[in-house]
C-alpha cells in the first residue's frame, strides 16, 4: 500500500476510534490506526498526508496520561486533534487545559466564530456531540478559536502558524451534524488529499500483491461460507486461478443447505477448486454425550484444525495459506487500551498451523474494515446473500442446540432456523439486524395438537442489534412477524410445540445462549 495516500490515526484509547478510521476511508482516503506512542520516525516513514489524534478517556494532567511525541508538529503535516487529541495538542503546544465545570456529554449547539477550511461549507450553527471531562480553557496567542458552544468557548480551534486543528466535539459520531463534511474538509482542504482509496483500485492492487507473493506457488484456503473467507476465495481465485484450493469442512453443524450453497456458488459459479470434506459423522461422534458449552467448543476447534490439516496436507505443492484476517483483528491488539478481547474468534484462529505445515500466510484483507470487505465482495460479483450475511459462530449450530448435540436435534434446529431466516428476509429486516437465529432448548413442554396431548421441544428466537457484538440489544420485531414465525415453526417443524422470544440485552446476557 506504499503508494496510497495515508492518514495516520494515533490512538489514545477512545471508544470511537475505529469510527474515525471508517469516516476517513468513506472519504476515499486510506488510513492506519497506530498506538499513541508510535515514534515520530515511524510516523514519518509512512509519509502521511495528515495525522489525526483521537479522543481518549484520560485527563491530560493525570499521572501516566498518554502522550504522543510533540515532534509530530514539526513534520510539516496537518494534524487534527479530536477531544483528548485536541487537549493534548494544545497542551503540547503551550495551551492550558482544565477540568470542565461538569462533564459535558451529549448534543449541544455549536457556532462558527471564525471561518476556516475545516468548517467550510457548513452553516453558521450546527449540532455537535460532546463527551469530555476536560476542556481547553486558555487559548494562547498562537491559537485562533473557530467554533464555540454555550459552555465551551473553544470547541474548535487552530494554530496560527502550524497546521494543527482541534475539535473538542466528536465529528465521527452521527449525532454530530456535518461530521462527514468536517473530515472531508480536513482531508481535502487541509491535507490536500486526492482520494485514491477506492475498492476497484484495492482489488487490482491486491490481485497484483497476491500474484507477486505466491509466484508460481499453490494456495490453500479455509472456506467457511462467511463473508471474509468468501471474499478471500474469490479474490485469490482472481489472482492465481486454479492454483488456489478451497477447503470446506462440512462438520454437520451448518445451517440448512449451507454445503450445497457453497458448492453452487464457488464451484459452479466461480469455478473455484473446492475440496469438500464431509466429516459430519466424526464430529457428531466426538460430540456425543457432551453438554458443557466450552467442552463443545474445544472439541469442535481441535477437530476442525485436525480435519483442515489433513485436507491441506493432501494438496500437493501447496506452500501458502490464505487467511481472512481483517483490519479490526489486527488493530485490536495494538490500541492504547489493549482493545477488546479477540477470544470470540478462537475457533477460527488457525494460529500455529502455518508454521506446523510450513505454510506462508497470504492475508490480502488485513487492511480492510468489514464494510470494505463487503464492498470488495460486491465488486467481485459475489451474491448479495453472501456479502451481507450476518455473523455466524465458528462452532455453528452446536452452540445453539443446548445440551447434547445430536443429528436429530440439529435437524430440528435447522428447519426452525431456515424459517426465521426466510421470514426475516421477507420482512426486509435481515440486513438491518446484527443477527437473527433460533436456539433449541433442552426442555420439553406440554402442548395440545388436535385432541392429542404433546410433550415436545421449545425453540427460542433471538434477534439482536449491535455495532460490534460487544454490546447488543434485542430487536423489537413487529408482533405480526413474531406471530408468523411462531405459527410457521410450530406447524412446520416436527418435534416443536412452543416458541419463545428472547428479550435479553448484552450485557448481562450474551448473544449466543452458550
Ligand atoms: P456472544 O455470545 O459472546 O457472541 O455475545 C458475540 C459474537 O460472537 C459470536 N460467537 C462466536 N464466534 N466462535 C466464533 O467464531 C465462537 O465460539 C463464538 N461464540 C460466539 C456470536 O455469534 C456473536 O456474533
Amino acid at each position: 500500500m506504499a503508494s496510497v495516500e495515508t492518514i495516520v490515526i494515533l490512538d489514545f484509547g477512545a471508544q470511537y476510534n475505529q469510527l474515525i478510521a471508517r469516516r476517513v476511508r468513506e472519504a476515499n482516503v486510506y488510513c492506519r490506526i497506530l498506538p499513541f506512542d508510535t515514534t515520530v520516525d515511524d510516523v514519518r516513514a509512512l509519509s502521511p498526508k495528515g495525522i489525526i489524534l483521537t479522543g481518549g478517556p484520560a485527563s491530560v494532567y493525570a499521572p501516566g496520561a498518554p502522550r504522543a511525541d510533540a515532534r509530530l508538529f514539526d513534520l510539516g503535516v496537518p494534524v487534527l486533534g479530536i477531544c483528548y487529541g485536541m487537549q493534548w495538542g494544545a497542551f503540547a503546544l503551550g495551551g492550558g487545559v482544565r477540568p470542565a465545570a461538569g462533564r459535558e456529554y451529549g448534543r449541544t449547539c455549536a457556532r462558527i466564530v471564525s471561518p476556516s477550511p475545516l468548517t467550510e461549507g457548513l452553516p453558521a450553527e450546527f449540532t455537535v456531540w460532546m463527551s469530555h471531562g476536560d476542556a481547553v480553557n486558555e487559548l494562547p496567542a498562537d491559537f485562533l478559536p473557530l467554533v464555540a458552544t454555550p459552555s465551551c468557548p473553544y470547541a474548535a480551534m487552530r494554530h496560527r502558524s502550524k497546521p494543527f486543528y482541534g475539535v473538542q466535539f466528536h465529528p465521527e459520531v452521527t449525532h454530530t451534524q456535518f461530521g462527514r463534511e468536517i473530515f472531508h474538509n480536513f482531508l481535502y482542504r487541509v491535507c490536500g488529499c486526492r482520494g485514491d482509496w477506492k475498492m476497484e483500485d484495492f482489488i487490482e492492487q491486491s490481485v497484483a500483491g497476491i500474484r507477486n507473493q505466491v509466484g508460481p506457488g499453490r494456495v490453500v484456503l479455509g472456506l467457511s461460507g462467511g463473508v471474509d473467507s468468501s471474499v478471500l476465495a474469490v479474490l485469490c481465485h482472481r489472482a492465481v486461478g486454479d492454483r488456489v484450493t478451497c477447503i470446506f469442512v462440512d462438520h454437520g453443524l451448518n445451517r440448512k443447505n449451507e454445503g450445497a450453497r457453497v458448492r453452487e456458488t464457488f464451484e459452479k459459479h466461480f469455478g473455484v477448486n473446492l475440496v469438500y470434506v464431509d466429516v459430519e459423522k466424526d464430529f457428531l461422534s466426538k460430540l456425543a454425550g457432551v453438554t458443557d458449552p466450552e467442552k463443545k467448543r474445544k472439541i469442535i476447534g481441535a477437530e476442525f484444525i485436525e480435519t483442515f490439516k489433513r485436507a491441506a496436507k493432501s494438496i500437493p505443492g501447496a506452500h501458502f495459506l490464505a487467511q481472512g484476517t481483517i483490519y479490526p483483528d489486527v488493530i485490536e491488539s495494538t490500541s492504547a487500551k489493549g482493545g477488546p478481547s479477540a477470544v470470540i474468534k478462537s475457533h477460527h484462529n488457525v494460529g500455529g498451523l502455518p508454521d506446523e505445515l510450513g505454510f506462508e500466510l497470504v492475508e490480502p484483507l488485513r487492511d480492510l474494515f468489514k464494510d470494505e470487505v463487503r464492498r470488495v465482495g460486491e465488486r467481485l460479483g459475489l451474491p448479495r446473500e453472501i456479502v451481507w450475511r450476518q455473523p455466524f459462530p465458528g462452532p455453528g449450530l452446536a452452540v445453539r442446540v443446548l445440551g447434547e448435540v445430536t443429528k436429530e436435534r440439529l435437524d430440528i434446529l435447522r428447519e426452525a432456523d431456515a424459517i426465521v431466516d426466510e421470514e426475516v428476509r421477507a420482512a426486509g429486516l435481515y440486513e438491518k439486524v446484527w443477527q437473527s437465529f433460533t436456539v433449541l432448548l433442552p426442555v420439553s413442554t406440554v402442548g395440545v395438537m388436535g385432541d392429542e396431548r404433546t410433550y415436545e421441544n421449545v425453540v427460542a428466537i433471538r434477534a439482536v442489534e449491535s455495532e460490534d457484538a460487544m454490546t447488543a440489544d434485542w430487536v423489537r420485531f413487529p408482533y405480526d412477524l413474531l406471530a408468523k414465525l411462531s405459527s410457521r415453526i410450530i406447524n412446520e417443524v416436527k418435534g416443536v410445540n412452543r416458541v419463545v422470544y428472547d428479550i435479553s440485552s448484552k450485557p448481562p446476557s450474551t448473544i449466543e445462549w452458550e
